[in-house]
Order: C-alpha cells, then sequence, then structure tokens
C-alpha cells in the first residue's frame, strides 16, 4: 500500500505529462486544421497544470528561492551524471538513433542548466542580484543561453532563429 506522499509524487509526474502531452497534441491539431480540437487540448492542458499545481503544493514541494534553485542544481545533476549517461549507453546499444539524440541533448543542456543553477545560487549568497537579461532556449536541444542568441547552437549547431526568447 503506496503513502499519500507516494501518491501525491505519482499524481504531480502524470499530471504534469499530461499538461505537455496535450500541448503537443494541442499544435498536432493546429496542424491538421482542426481548431477547436487544439483549443480543447489546451484547456485540458490548462486543466492538468491546476491539479499538478495543487498536488506539488500539497507536497510542499515549492520553498524559498534559495532552497529551489538548490533543488534544480540537485536536479540537474542527478540527470547528466546518473540518469542521462546510462541512458545514451542503452539506447546506443539497442541501435535507437532518435532516443539517443534526444538523450545527448538533454544531458548536453542539464549541464548547462546547472551552471546556471550554481551561478545563480553564489550571486543569492552574496547577496547578489543576477543580471538584468534575456535567456535564449534553443527549439531543437533546449540550449539555454543568457543575453543573446548564439549564432549557431554549440550543441546541435541550429541556428540564432531558433532561439526563443524567453523574458
Ligand atoms: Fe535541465
Ligand atoms: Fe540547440
Amino acid at each position: 500500500m503506496s503513502s499519500t506522499e507516494e501518491n501525491l509524487q505519482s499524481a504531480f509526474a502524470g499530471e504534469s505529462q499530461a499538461n505537455r502531452r496535450y500541448l503537443f497534441f494541442a499544435d498536432k491539431a493546429e496542424k491538421e486544421g482542426y481548431p477547436q480540437v487544439a483549443r480543447l487540448f489546451r484547456a485540458a492542458a490548462e486543466a492538468e497544470t491546476i491539479h499538478a499545481r495543487n498536488h506539488f503544493a500539497a507536497m510542499d514541494g515549492v520553498g524559498s528561492t534559495r532552497d529551489n534553485l538548490m533543488a534544480g542544481a540537485v536536479g540537474e545533476h542527478y540527470e547528466f551524471t546518473r540518469m542521462y549517461p546510462p541512458f545514451i549507453e542503452q539506447a546506443e546499444s539497442e541501435n535507437n538513433k532518435r532516443a539517443q539524440r534526444s538523450f545527448e541533448y538533454a544531458n548536453e543542456v542539464e549541464q548547462i542548466h546547472h551552471r546556471h543553477f550554481e551561478a545563480a545560487m553564489k550571486a543569492f549568497d552574496a547577496g547578489q542580484q543576477l543580471k538584468d537579461e534575456p535567456y535564449f532556449v534553443c527549439q531543437v536541444c533546449g540550449n539555454t543561453v543568457a543575453g543573446e542568441a548564439p549564432e549557431r547552437c554549440p550543441i546541435c549547431g541550429a541556428p540564432a532563429s531558433k532561439f526563443k526568447r524567453v523574458e
């Protein structure tokens, strides 16, 4: 019998995934010419976010900003040291090239996220604000760059136009 804490964890995971899944389905419906179906998926996605947020709140998932930066750094570190390397190896051994590339992109970018979070924690502890600047996210590999988009993504080679500005 699982505890309520575990149930919250798995419900949070499921609702979070449903949110992303429905947004991807909405894009597809839009492309196939079903705008109202796209809207339905977006509305359901929005609701799943509320469920995820409620579950996360019931788990006390959101801490102070300092705690949240630490949680981010720990999570990213786990992913690129423990999770993705064996995933990449396994995908390679099964000759699943798409999975391998997807894992490799994430593995590279999690290291960058980890660096961003560590730098933010350092600034935080020194009582400094981070520089006021946008971030640019590569829409191919997820590379996350502060300031301005690089001419070419150093991870996947995508051009600057593939970067989305995040305020
Ligand atoms: Fe990440
Ligand atoms: Fe990229």
